[in-house]
């Protein structure tokens, strides 16, 4: 079967809404590596999404689905439960960044978790509104399209949505955001939009994925913790993207010196089975009366065996101290890129979540352009990118964070290669 003929067959069989980025089929992958149909082999910096920070198929991931799999696939655990998610459960409570009591409760995917705690802030507070930010993404259902915070491609033509979600201004250094200025628009939300006392939640990422891999800064952190506890509001703070070792700790809130009240949490939770969690104080998520939260496959079996095993392969192989080193190690690289290389407008890092942003060197302006020529040319080298940002001109980079150090200093190699173009 060649790349060509699936593509044709594709294009007949399948919506174009569902945009497909490579050319390309997947026929097997291991760790960082990945090969198509036709036998070429790709490093796969993209990690199917940040979902694969102990990379593609794990011996120890592998061998827990396999354990799970011959004892039982599927109860559905709201009508008869397993040891193994209250053992989850239990495991992301010890770990997860709250004050106090934690509970948690298992999910399937991104999106999901952050409806489900949107469903538990309004439950817990009596309250109504949303305040997310612009550049945020939470996922592609009605509730998570109303709360990201980017219209092309993801919410066009899709309206009406549901209401009482608002969008404040996301700091952002290279664009002149101060902190302040995205406190002031959170205050002009206030006096414009809606009463702070009806306001359930603010739901933010501490880094933004999609948006551009945009940290927030300490301050803002910080003034966002002590405006939620002025007027009674909960933060969220949707951990999809940041979770599971990829900014150099379990969980990216362990930067900060505040807590949020709930994380969300998906993606490399489970090492390429669905699966997702919101963790919370205690109080907050027991707000929803019995039968409340749930859903058919909440939880799967096979997911939650690979999420204990994921867990495990965090720890022993200290991938959150390897975040941290391999990520440094990039950042060097592309610190070298920019000194001969004007398109580079920005680099940005946490532990292993790194972005490069570009600007056309003549105009200043943001190059979609370049950022796709640098992909390209990657890519015809054998390195799979990711781009990102509200103006696409962000390169993203989500290696496995167990990929081998050769392998590492290979794709570097090819991603020099492609900025010095
Ligand atoms: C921060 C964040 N939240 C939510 C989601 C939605 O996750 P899913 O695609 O699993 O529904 C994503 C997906 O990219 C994400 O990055």
């Amino acid at each position: 079967m060649k790349n060509a003929e699936l593509n044709q067959r594709r294009q007949d069989a399948t919506p174009r809404g569902i945009g497909v980025m490579c050319g390309f089929y997947a026929e097997r992958a291991e760790n960082a590596t990945l090969w198509d149909v036709e036998g070429n082999e790709v490093i796969d910096f993209a990690s199917g999404i940040a979902v694969l920070n102990t990379g593609h198929r794990h011996p120890k991931v592998i061998a827990a689905i396999e354990r799970q799999l011959k004892a039982f696939t599927h109860t559905a655990y709201q009508i008869v439960p397993y040891e193994s998610y209250v053992s989850l459960a239990e495991r992301i409570n010890q770990r997860a960044p709250i004050e106090g009591p934690c509970k948690t409760a298992l999910f399937t995917t991104g999106a999901e978790a952050v409806e489900n705690a949107v469903k538990i802030a309004r439950a817990y507070t009596g309250r109504p509104g949303l305040i997310t930010f612009g550049g945020g993404f939470h996922g592609r259902t009605y509730m998570t399209m109303a709360l990201t915070g980017k219209v092309a491609p993801y919410k066009l033509g899709f309206g009406p949505f549901p209401g009482s979600v608002f969008h404040g201004q996301y700091p952002n250094a290279l664009y002149g955001v101060t902190t302040e200025d995205a406190m002031n628009s959170l205050e002009r939300i206030f006096k414009a939009d809606i009463d702070p006392k009806q306001v359930a939640a603010i739901v933010l990422e501490p880094v933004q994925g999609e948006g551009g891999f945009n940290i927030a800064p300490a301050d803002f952190m910080q003034a966002l913790r002590e405006l939620c506890d002025q007027h009674g509001i909960l933060l969220i703070a949707d951990e999809v993207q940041t979770g599971f070792a990829r900014t150099g700790k379990l969980f990216a809130m362990e930067h900060y010196a505040v807590k949020p009240d709930l994380i969300t949490m998906a993606k490399s939770l489970a090492g390429g089975m669905p699966l997702s969690a919101v963790a919370g104080r205690a109080e907050v998520m027991d707000a929803p009366a019995p039968g409340g939260l749930g859903g058919t496959y909440a939880g799967n079996p096979l997911a939650v065996a690979a999420a204990l095993a994921v867990l495990d392969v965090i720890d022993e192989e200290q991938l959150c101290q390897r975040s941290q080193r391999l990520g440094q190690h990039l950042v060097e690289v592309l610190q070298q890129a920019r000194k001969t290389s004007p398109a580079i407008a920005d680099i940005r890092a946490q532990g292993s979540m790194v972005a490069v942003e570009f600007k056309d060197p003549a105009t200043g302006k943001p190059s979609a352009e370049i950022t796709r020529q640098v992909q390209q040319k990657a890519l015809e080298e054998g390195l799979l990118l990711l781009s990102c940002g509200v103006n696409g001109n962000v390169i993203r980079f989500l290696y496995p964070l167990t990929i081998p150090e050769e392998q590492f200093t290979q794709a570097l190699g090819i991603l020099s290669r492609a900025l010095a173009q």
